[in-house]
């Protein structure tokens, strides 16, 4: 028996947000909304999606010891994310700048702050957190090497979960590990050589399973998902909702599919429910505030 259904190793930042007309070009300057100051980060994201969704969740992490670390961890707390894997100070909390415009859509530049201080003596050291969780979930908000020092930790028979955002090539150590790998258009072509790819995201799939993770999905924004597999590639159905910020969208989908796949539900059934939570999320504004409770999912 699991102390809990979900540990999420990453990050935590505050997103300082502006709705803007349209992005600024270099040198120009545009006029936008009032500043919304939001708990964010991937890491964070996920651990507080899951959370909402019923999924006992845990993170480790890093936060400055200030004003945007008591944001976060007020928020992880209030979804009921355990936080005594959360480590205070070293350099200031995370910060990422987010336009948002009028589709929904937004563009975000991420200062790491003590995210880039989660080192992989931090994981060596929660060695008991991650042998507590059946599923283990990491971004590349963190760096590197503590992505690889996660690995090197995993219990035997846990599952790990990798969202390679922002993308960057990969050792095959990790590439190996990860059940699934899930990527957007933009990750995939970054993982892979962007030479090689075509418009089919099925390729892309295939193309990345070959590569060495046990699974691989892709999201394709409001056209659903690809899951691939050794037992091949399948298309899962996204849900039609009207989209204000798709901000922590892809963070909401690739908790629920964590949090599913480590209750025993295979991949596609485990992507089509994360496929609705993810929707869910863009129909509200800021990251972690968007996300559905089990019971808002089921009345999609
Ligand atoms: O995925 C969305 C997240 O990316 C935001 O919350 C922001 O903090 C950046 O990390």
């Amino acid at each position: 028996m699991y102390d809990y259904d979900l540990l999420v190793v990453g990050s935590a930042n505050a997103d300082l947000v502006i709705d803007v007309e349209r992005r600024p070009t270099a040198g120009e300057t545009v006029l936008g909304g009032d500043l919304a100051v939001h708990p964010g980060g991937k890491g964070a994201n996920q651990a507080v999606a899951a959370a909402r969704l019923g999924a006992r969740t845990a993170l480790l992490g890093r936060v400055g010891d200030d004003g945007h670390g008591r944001l976060l961890l007020d928020s992880l707390r209030a979804a009921g994310v355990d936080t005594a894997g959360v480590l205070v100070g070293g350099a200031p909390t995370g910060v990422a700048l987010i336009t948002v415009d009028p589709s929904g859509d937004n563009s975000i530049v991420v200062s790491p702050g003590a995210n880039g201080r989660l080192a992989p003596r931090d994981v060596r050291a929660a060695a008991p957190l991650v042998h507590a969780c059946p599923v283990v979930s990491t971004q590349l908000e963190i760096p590197l090497e503590t992505v690889v020092e996660v690995v090197r930790n995993l219990a035997p028979g846990s599952r790990f979960v990798l969202n390679p955002s922002p993308p960057r090539p990969l050792p095959s150590e990790v590439l190996a590990a990860c059940d699934p790998l899930i990527v957007n258009e933009h990750e995939a072509r970054v993982i892979l050589d962007d030479a090689r790819l075509g418009e089919d995201p099925e390729d892309w799939a295939h193309l990345l399973l070959a590569e060495g993770p046990r699974s691989v999905v892709v999201t394709l924004g409001a056209q659903g998902a690809l899951v691939c597999d050794g037992s091949g590639a399948r298309r899962v159905p996204s849900v039609k909702v009207d989209a204000v910020d798709t901000t922590g969208a892809g963070d909401a989908f690739t908790a629920a599919l964590a949090w599913k796949l480590g209750s025993g539900a295979a991949l596609a059934e485990a992507a089509a429910y994360a496929a609705r939570v993810g929707a869910a999320a863009v129909t509200k504004r800021g990251a972690q505030e968007s996300y559905p409770t089990a019971e808002e999912v089921g009345a999609l």
